[in-house]
């Protein structure tokens, strides 16, 4: 498949690094022509005269710009070919509206993971996608990590627990570290135990047959140091904290 993509930063250069370990070809058209060449140099792929020329070339066109440049960046355009999007807060009704026709259109909401190819990204798409429309949009979203099929009604849900939760997790993370550098270690030994940990942790539950709970309950002795900590946790109250940030998160999201 030869795919377009209109707005190239940080989210869909990283998913231009996952495009190339695929067999699809990759052109792209940015905020000018000048920024075309000089991200098609840095990315070593090719760039189209304008964003109608790219439209005209492709088969599937990609959009990376930011929500708010959507109806500028489509309103001159005329775009007859499936188009999927990865921008936060637009709906595939509005999508729909903005691009005129009744195209095939695919939303996805990946992650900063994509940056190492593994982001965690949700997909789903409009009545006119082809079940093997979706398919090769699966195995794009594949290319830079893993997918998740879910009902677009549950996008902002998403969005808090996989497109903003790294960042909750990161903080999570500097404050073990920090409890580690009260105690004595380096800054740098501290994060590097609490993230190969955490990593760990999250493998071990992917890849085992446990819940969280059950390794909650085999770290936690009885009457040892776990169980000490972990009750202290609750006394702060980590689980209603955790669950009203995700409320917070989830209620922003809807106002976009
Ligand atoms: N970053 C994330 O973690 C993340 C996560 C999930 C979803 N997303 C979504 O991904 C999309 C891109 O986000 P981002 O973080 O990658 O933003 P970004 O780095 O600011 O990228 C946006 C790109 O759009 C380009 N652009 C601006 N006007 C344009 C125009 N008229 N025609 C073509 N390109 C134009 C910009 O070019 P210049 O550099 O030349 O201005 C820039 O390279 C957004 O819709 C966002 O909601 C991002």
């Amino acid at each position: 498949m030869k795919i377009g993509i209109i707005g190239v930063g940080k989210m869909a250069s990283a998913i231009i690094q996952g495009l190339k370990t695929t067999d699809h070809e990759v052109i792209i058209s940015g905020s000018s022509l000048a920024r075309s060449k000089e991200i098609a140099e840095q990315l070593e792929v090719a760039y189209a005269q304008s964003h109608q020329d790219l439209i005209d070339s492709v088969d599937l066109v990609i959009l990376g710009i930011k929500p708010q440049m959507f109806e500028k960046v489509l309103a001159p355009l005329s775009i007859d070919k499936p188009i999927l999007s990865m921008a936060a807060g637009i709906t595939l009704e509005r999508l729909a509206s903005m691009s005129k026709q009744d195209l095939p259109l695919i939303r996805i909401m990946p992650n900063i993971n994509a940056q190492i190819l593994k982001s965690s990204t949700a997909i789903c798409a409009n009545e006119h996608v082809s079940d093997d429309l979706f398919t090769e949009a699966k195995a794009i979203v594949e290319s830079f990590g893993t997918a998740f099929v879910i009902a677009e009604k549950d996008f902002d849900t998403f969005t808090a627990l996989a497109g903003s939760s790294p960042a909750y997790i990161y903080l999570f993370i500097e404050a073990l570290a920090k409890a580690g550098v009260k105690y004595g270690l380096p800054k740098d030994q501290a994060l590097a135990i609490v993230a190969q940990t955490v990593m760990a942790s999250s493998q071990n539950l992917i890849e085992g047959s446990d819940t969280p709970h059950d390794l909650i309950d085999k770290i936690c002795s009885p009457g040892g140091t776990t169980i000490a900590g972990l009750l202290d946790l609750e006394k702060t109250g980590l689980t209603a904290s955790v669950i009203s940030s995700i409320d917070a998160t989830i209620e922003k999201a809807k106002q976009l």
